[in-house]
């Protein structure tokens, strides 16, 4: 990597992770999965090792995570609490024991559960407790006193304490406090960690209190008593004390080490009210602890061993078929519910045929599923498979209207070939109403569900048809509501013509090709006329899509559509300057590339060209941003080379606002 990328690359790693910080530990919201921090914090370690010259001074590699609030007093820490280095690995496990045992052979380690909590200090001065605090940035935290005090297992006095002292712990939520306040919440929280740093962070204690917090104390970080030169003699004292300290378990090399943390796995699936995050080696002798040192942000003394992303095992019951608005078929597969990463998965996209090949998946097969970057449930591969089953074939039939399925050559695509499918109906339908198409709202999917169930209507114009009373027949509906939707009906009509564009479902055309093809051809009646040699000379669109386009047109379910849709007095002229944008991206070119959990490129194309911005398909000078997801190839580093903004997954709602 040439120096000028270098730099660039790490200035960007430096900003996205410390606003990852920001967001897990000042807002209590992570964008991504601790995994992937890891991973790119470790990027960026690798880096700044390659060129130290353009280390930031703000660097998470050597500063510890937040900032300390401005709603709370702020805690100056006496000793800084620090964060803690990584490995993944039983290999740089070993790298890490061996290091430290070929200077001090008699090594003994203690062993944790990392908790996956907040980090808080506890102070007490002749036996009582006067303040905690949070971590902070390891050198100022908050002053939590108050909401710390609402936490039963923390004591208020202790006797035949030292005079001064000050620990360190994890406050955690139980699992099954957090059941009950998610169901109290709606399922406000991401996760246990979540929860506990929301409920700690209150400006009301009380709230606090009702939240049922736990503690487990992991450190002494001060003490006036300097007798006991053993972490596991502090942690046995402080249990006499009455804290609830850290279960830890006394190693002698990495085989027992390796033991443990198999058995605090275990521990994890079947026993542990708490949730844990990894495993923390620790040098077992204070002594040795202080000869070892340590960096500015992590003791050389201590490590965390993170357990890889959650894989479970789970059989496939059944495998889904549902039919889109262009008739496109989908397959899901049903399987039993397995809790992966905190919530439960029964089901996981299949996506096309040639997806389910490589997977080689039926109905029947074990396979193992985790969540891709913890939110979309995926199978990472079948790892039981029913031979005599052999593989599962999407039907040459519609499941919904039994009509022929076409299948296109490479396997990534079925479609039914039936227009009347009701399932590609009712689709297209929800697509109409929806907030890029004709934005009607109140006209909820299951609404339109209702109404073709009633048979009130039976294509996307016959909204335009419904009558007030006929809306007032729907369940759940009242004057008011009723008023509401017609409303909302009638102000679609207004829509540009690039939204009704959009509207009529064609497809492969999406937000952005409907905003070229109504540029170009300026009202519904010239586009409909138009040949496939005019739609293939707009940049931007291809024959592909051109000769889609032409080969709907010639359908005369879609003409009749069209026509009444012209008869309801629906605008059908194209208005320059609402289309033009006034959004985030207003005169911008984007680049995507790679694949997106977030949704399809297309849907991405569509978001960025609602805010304004133009979608381009390779990168140069004049590109702006490159949206990059996973696997982003080529792209990626012709976009880093030539000082492109490079906005990644996670950040593109934010980015845009959405
Ligand atoms: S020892 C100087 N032990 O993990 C002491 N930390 O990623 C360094 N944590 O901020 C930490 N359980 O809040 C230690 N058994 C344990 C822990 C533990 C959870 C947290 C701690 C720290 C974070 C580092």
């Amino acid at each position: 990597m040439d120096t000028k990328t270098a730099s660039k690359k790490i200035d960007d790693l430096t900003s996205e992770l410390l606003n990852y910080n920001h967001l897990y530990y000042d807002l209590d919201s992570p964008k991504i999965s601790d995994y992937e921090y890891d991973m790119k914090l470790r990027e960026l370690e690798k880096l700044e090792g390659e060129f130290p010259q353009f280390r930031r001074e703000d660097s998470p590699t050597i500063n510890v995570g937040g900032v300390a609030s401005s709603s709370f007093e702020s805690v100056e820490h006496t000793v800084p609490m620090l964060s803690l280095g990584d490995v993944f690995s039983y290999g740089e496990l070993d790298e890490f024991c061996e290091k430290i045992l070929k200077e001090y052979p008699d090594t003994v380690f203690s062993v944790e559960p990392k908790i996956d909590g907040l980090s808080v200090s506890l102070e007490y001065v002749n036996g009582k407790f006067i303040r905690g605090s949070t971590r902070g940035n390891g050198h100022t935290g908050e002053d939590i006193t108050e909401n710390l005090k609402k936490i039963k297992s923390i004591p208020m006095y202790v006797t035949n304490s030292p005079d001064n002292f000050e620990l360190r712990g994890e406050v955690y939520m139980p699992k099954d406090s957090f059941e009950l306040l998610q169901k109290e919440t709606s399922g406000a929280f991401k996760n246990t960690r979540n929860a506990a740093a929301g409920s700690l962070r209150q400006k009301n204690p009380e709230i606090t209190l009702k939240r049922k917090l736990g503690i487990f104390i992991f450190n002494v970080q001060i003490t006036s008593d300097t007798k006991l030169d053993l972490h596991s003699s502090q942690l046995d004292y402080l249990k006499k004390l009455g804290f609830n300290v850290i279960p830890s378990y006394l190693c002698k090399n990495i085989d027992e080490i390796v033991s443990i943390i198999e058995k605090i796995a275990d521990d994890k699936k079947n026993i542990y009210d708490f949730d844990i995050d990894g495993v923390v080696i620790k040098v077992d002798s204070l002594k040795q602890r202080e000869s070892l040192g340590t960096t500015a942000k992590i003791p050389k003394w201590a490590i965390a061993y993170k357990y890889p992303p959650e894989e479970k095992e789970t059989v496939i019951r059944d495998i889904k078929l549902t039919v889109g608005r262009t008739g496109i078929i989908t397959p899901t597969a049903i399987f039993d519910t397995v809790q992966v990463s905190g919530t439960s998965v029964s089901r996981a996209t299949l996506n096309n045929q040639s997806y389910i090949n490589e997977k080689n998946v039926n109905i029947g097969d074990t396979v193992l599923v985790r969540k891709a970057g913890e939110i979309i449930p995926e199978i990472v591969r079948t790892i039981k498979h029913i031979e005599e089953n052999g593989v599962f074939k999407i039907p040459d039939r519609c499941p919904i209207c039994n009509s022929k399925v076409s299948f296109e050559e490479n396997g990534k695509a079925a479609y039914c070939t039936n227009t009347f499918c009701p399932s590609q109906i009712e689709q297209s339908i929800i697509h109409f109403v929806s907030k890029n198409a004709m934005d009607i709202t109140g006209l909820g999917n299951q609404i339109v569900k209702k109404l073709l169930g009633n048979g009130l209507i039976k294509s996307s114009a016959d909204i335009y048809d419904l009558s007030k009373e006929q809306i007032l027949e729907l369940e759940n509906f009242k004057e008011k509501s009723a008023d509401n939707l017609i409303r909302a009906i009638e102000k679609s009509k207004s829509k540009n013509l690039n939204n009704l564009i959009f509207a009529l479902g064609i497809r492969n055309v999406g937000f952005q090709t409907a905003g070229l093809l109504a540029k170009k051809f300026k009202t519904l009646d010239n586009f409909i006329l138009a040949d496939e040699e005019s739609i293939v000379s707009i940049d931007g669109i291809g024959d592909v899509i051109a000769k889609n386009i032409c080969n709907t047109k010639k359908d005369n379910h879609f003409l009749d559509n069209i026509e009444k849709l012209k008869n309801a007095g629906v605008n059908t002229v194209f208005i320059e300057s609402s289309a033009s944008g006034d959004g985030k991206l207003n005169g911008k070119t984007v680049v995507i590339t790679g694949t997106f959990s977030i949704g399809s490129r297309e849907k991405i194309s569509e978001m960025i060209t609602a805010a304004g911005g133009k979608v381009s398909s390779s990168v140069s000078k004049k590109t702006d941003y490159l949206f990059a997801g996973e696997k982003a190839g080529s792209k990626l580093s012709k976009a880093e080379s030539l000082g492109i903004k490079i906005i990644n997954e996670e950040n593109i709602k934010d980015f845009l606002e959405v």
